[in-house]
């Protein structure tokens, strides 16, 4: 099905096709039409929570939580909504989102375009949807650095009764300066800041809620290691990787190439996955690894999980593949 609608969708601009495709997506799942069909699966406990596959939506498909239920009729063992902020902002002037078909990729500089996370949160209420549901949180882009935890912090209060794990976005390369929250003195007061936050909430709440942070593909393997060795020190639950690159060797003579933002899809999977190796090498089992980032099909996954990830994440390889890539890759790594 998808294979007959993706040249119509590639005719739209990539947001609208993107737009088009979700309202469709969840007309389909009102009127019933995804059936009830689980794929295999085998499910597996991390963070405390247990999944019933390995396969996951990745954050920014869904950055405000509209399409919660249509999305989960997809099959996926858990969805990650957001990034959210403060306050809403509208993102980056458009196009913001750019197709390299040829490398099956997908350039992007949204800039966390949102509604703001008390609409996220009114999303979540609204929705069906009882299994694991991750919210991404971020800062708006006008917030400096030297605020950033508040802002972090702020989105951990709210959306802490609603999510089954909190993913902390730090690698966005489209909201200014956010990476530099990966350097050693900014991460240690911004992990500083949401443990605690996260000791008081988990008093209040009678419920300790995994923290996952999601960190960049380009960073020295020094770096990572580094990054590793924090957040176990701080107890961090889980480390999401990665998010989109800012490099462009892989497509540099094709069209769009020089767009600013992150790349995403079929060129960034090798990267990824060194990272991800990286991780789970040096953790030795103390950091629990998603792997995400170039997952086109079932061995792109299974090769996620053997470099040491204990779950995955699709985006781009939705785009590319359709909705008939979850099965696939459930399928691949059970
Ligand atoms: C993203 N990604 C992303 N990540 C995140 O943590 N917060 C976000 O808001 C977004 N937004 C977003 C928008 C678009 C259009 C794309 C393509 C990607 C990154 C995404 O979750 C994932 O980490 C990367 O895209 C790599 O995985 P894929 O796409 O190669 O499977």
């Amino acid at each position: 099905m998808y294979r007959l609608l993706r040249p119509l969708l590639f005719r739209l601009d990539a947001e609208t096709a993107h737009r088009v495709t979700l309202a469709s997506l969840k007309h389909a799942q009102r009127l019933n039409l995804f059936g009830h069909a689980q794929p295999m699966s085998s499910p597996i406990e991390l963070m405390g929570l247990q999944f019933p596959n390995r396969v996951g939506l990745a954050a920014g498909l869904d950055k405000n939580g509209e399409y919660i239920d249509a999305l989960a009729a997809l099959g996926f063992g858990f969805l990650e909504i957001g990034t959210v902020t403060p306050r809403p902002q509208a993102g980056n002037p458009r196009p913001r989102v750019f197709r390299i078909a040829d490398a099956n990729a997908i350039i992007n500089r949204m800039g966390f375009n949102n509604d703001g996370v008390d609409a996220l949160i009114e999303n979540v209420r609204r929705a069906k949807y009882q299994a694991i549901l991750g919210i991404n949180i971020g800062k708006n882009f006008d917030t400096p650095n030297e605020h950033a935890a508040d802002d972090y912090v702020f989105c951990l209060r709210k959306v802490y009764q609603h999510a089954s794990y909190v993913a902390i976005n730090i690698s966005s390369p489209n909201t200014r300066g956010l990476r530099e929250l990966q350097e050693q003195e900014a991460m240690n007061a911004l992990l500083s800041a949401l443990t605690t936050e996260r000791e008081k909430l988990a008093d209040a709440h009678g419920k300790r809620v995994p923290l996952a942070v999601k960190i960049a593909p380009d960073l020295e393997p020094a770096h990572i290691r580094d990054l590793a060795d924090m957040l176990i020190a701080h107890r961090i639950d889980a480390v999401i990787a990665t998010n989109t690159t800012i490099a462009r060797d892989r497509v540099s003579a094709l069209p769009h190439a020089n767009e600013t933002g992150g790349l995403s899809g079929a060129p960034l999977r090798e990267q990824a996955t060194a990272v991800v190796q990286e991780l789970a090498r040096h953790a030795q089992g103390a950091l629990p690894v998603i792997g995400v980032g170039g997952i086109m099909s079932g061995a792109d996954a299974r090769e996620k999980i053997d470099a040491g990830a204990r779950l995955v994440q699709l985006y781009t390889g939705l785009i590319y593949h359709g909705p008939g890539l979850v099965a696939e890759a459930i399928g691949s790594v059970a």
